[in-house]
């Protein structure tokens, strides 16, 4: 998935998502730096993180060539046609600009082409942005909606999957 963003600057970046296929080390600082930008709780440690690497699926969203945006998959366990997506994370700075809507489109297509059928999440109920672009954007179905151990609430959700085209590209986008 490829297109331009042209700023209200009149700037234009070239965002491109990347699937991270070899392993790369230099990867973990930069993962790891949006990741504490952006959540409260750091997600990896160094292991866990060269694991994802190596083992699940990145994939990252790049403008220009700065990594702005990062999100996991791993297969289930339980249905290895099934892909567990988190921590998906676009940098604050270049949020509420669509990319985030582009960039998930992006993973899923990749996840489809994979031969995946569906994808599940969790998400925390507070976090109004990412429910409305996985419910209502991306139309996934709620599986179930729970407090877990820290006394948080967290809604888990479904998609099935579609096959698409390769190589999809969109149009441009404009933000300020
Ligand atoms: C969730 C996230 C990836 C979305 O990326 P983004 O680039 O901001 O998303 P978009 O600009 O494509 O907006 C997606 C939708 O959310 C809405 N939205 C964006 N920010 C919002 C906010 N703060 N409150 C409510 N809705 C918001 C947009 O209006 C859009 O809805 P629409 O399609 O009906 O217009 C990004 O906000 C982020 O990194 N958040 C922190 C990490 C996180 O919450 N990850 C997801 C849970 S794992």
């Amino acid at each position: 998935m490829e297109f331009r963003l042209t700023q209200e600057s009149g700037r234009t970046y070239f965002i491109r998502t990347v699937e991270v296929r070899e392993h790369d080390p230099r990867l973990i600082k930069t993962i790891s730096e949006i990741d504490l930008m952006t959540f409260s709780q750091p997600t990896w440690s160094h292991v866990t993180l060269d694991l994802t690497l190596r083992h699940g699926r990145t994939t990252l969203l790049y403008a220009d060539d700065l990594a702005i945006g990062s999100c996991h998959c791993v297969r289930s366990w339980d249905n290895p046609d099934e892909a567990v997506l988190f921590a998906m994370a676009i940098r604050p700075g270049w949020r509420g600009r669509g990319l985030g809507s582009r960039f998930l489109q992006g993973v899923l297509d990749g996840l489809a082409r994979d031969g995946l059928r569906s994808v599940i999440l969790q998400v925390d109920a507070n976090n109004k942005a990412a429910v409305r672009i996985y419910q209502s954007r991306f139309g996934f179905e709620i599986l179930a909606d729970e407090v877990d151990a820290r006394g948080e609430r967290r809604i888990h959700m479904r998609r099935v999957l579609r096959a698409t085209a390769a190589n999809d590209t969109l149009g441009e986008l404009s933000a300020g």
